[in-house]
C-alpha cells in the first residue's frame, strides 16, 4: 500500500510565504517511499509545480470545476491544472460543502473530471459533530462515498484516494483517537469493496483533523491509515516534515 502526505494550504500564505516554505520542502532529503504532496492556492500553482521540480513532492490543487471549459467566471478546470503539471486535487472538502454549496453529486463529476485529465482526486468525506454523537457517522460517511464515487470502473476507483474527515476534528485540535479513525477507515475499506473489490486494497485511505507531530505515530499506526491530509501543521516545515518521518517510521516495511 501507497503512504501518502498531503498538505492543504487552505486560503494561507501569500507568494513569498508560499514560495519560503516550498524552498524548504525542496531542500529536505527524501523521507523513504511516502508520497509528499503540497497544495497551494490557486494562483501559486504553476510555481510550485516549477519549484518542486525534480524533488519528490507533487502539487494539488484545493478544488476544480466539473466542465473543461466554458462560462464559468472565477472558475479553474481539471485540463487547465493538468496543463500546469498539478498531478493531485482535492475535492469535497467540508469546507467547501459547507461555504461552497459542494454537493456529493459535484463531487461526483469533479473526480469525473479530474480522472479524464489524469489528475488524482483526494475525495474527502466525514461526519458532523452531531451525527457522531447521534452514532450515525457509518451512514454519512457510507453515502457520501457511494454518491461521490458512483459509476467509476475499478480501474478508476484504484486512481484515487480517499480522505477521512470528521468535520469536528478540522481545526479544533481535537484529532479523533486511532481507534476511531481505525474503526471508519476500516468501514470505508468495506465501502470500497462493496464497490470494486479488485480496487480497495489499492486505494490509499488518509485520515485529516487536527494531525499533527504529537498525535500522529498512533493514527498512522493504525493497519487502515494510509497517511494524512494535514492542514495547520503543513503551514510550516518543520511540522509538516516531520509528520512525513513519522508516516515513514509507522509504515515501514509493508
Ligand atoms: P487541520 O489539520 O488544520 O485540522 O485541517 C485538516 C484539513 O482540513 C485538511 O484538509
Amino acid at each position: 500500500m501507497r503512504t501518502v502526505i498531503a498538505g492543504n494550504w487552505k486560503m494561507n500564505k501569500d507568494l513569498p510565504q508560499a514560495m519560503d516554505l516550498l524552498a524548504r520542502l525542496a531542500a529536505a532529503a527524501p523521507v523513504g517511499d511516502v508520497e509528499v504532496v503540497v497544495a497551494p492556492a490557486f494562483p501559486f500553482l504553476g510555481q510550485a509545480v516549477e519549484r518542486l521540480r525534480g524533488t519528490r513532492v507533487a502539487v494539488a490543487a484545493q478544488h476544480c470545476h466539473e466542465a473543461a471549459g466554458g462560462a464559468f467566471t472565477g472558475e479553474v478546470s481539471a485540463p487547465m491544472l493538468a496543463s500546469l503539471g498539478v498531478r493531485f486535487c482535492i475535492v469535497g472538502h467540508s469546507e467547501r460543502r459547507q461555504y461552497c454549496g459542494e454537493t456529493d453529486a459535484l463531487v461526483n463529476a469533479r473526480i469525473r473530471a479530474l480522472l479524464a485529465a489524469g489528475i488524482t482526486p483526494i475525495c474527502c468525506c466525514g461526519e458532523r459533530r452531531a451525527e457522531r454523537e447521534a452514532g450515525r457517522q457509518q451512514e454519512v460517511v457510507g453515502a457520501q462515498l457511494r454518491e461521490a464515487l458512483a459509476g467509476l470502473s475499478a480501474a478508476e476507483l484504484m486512481r484515487i484516494i480517499v480522505a477521512y474527515e470528521p468535520v469536528w476534528a478540522i481545526g479544533t485540535g481535537l484529532n479523533a483517537t486511532a481507534e476511531q479513525a481505525q474503526d471508519m477507515h476500516a468501514f470505508i475499506r468495506s465501502v470500497l469493496r462493496g464497490l470494486a473489490p479488485e480496487a480497495a486494497d489499492q486505494v490509499p485511505l488518509l485520515y485529516g483533523g487536527s494531525c499533527k507531530p504529537d498525535n500522529a505515530a498512533e493514527l498512522f499506526a493504525c493497519a487502515d491509515v494510509d497517511g494524512g491530509l494535514i492542514g495547520g501543521a503543513s503551514l510550516e516545515a518543520a511540522s509538516f516534515l516531520e509528520l512525513v518521518a513519522i508516516a515513514h517510521r509507522c509504515k515501514q516495511p509493508r
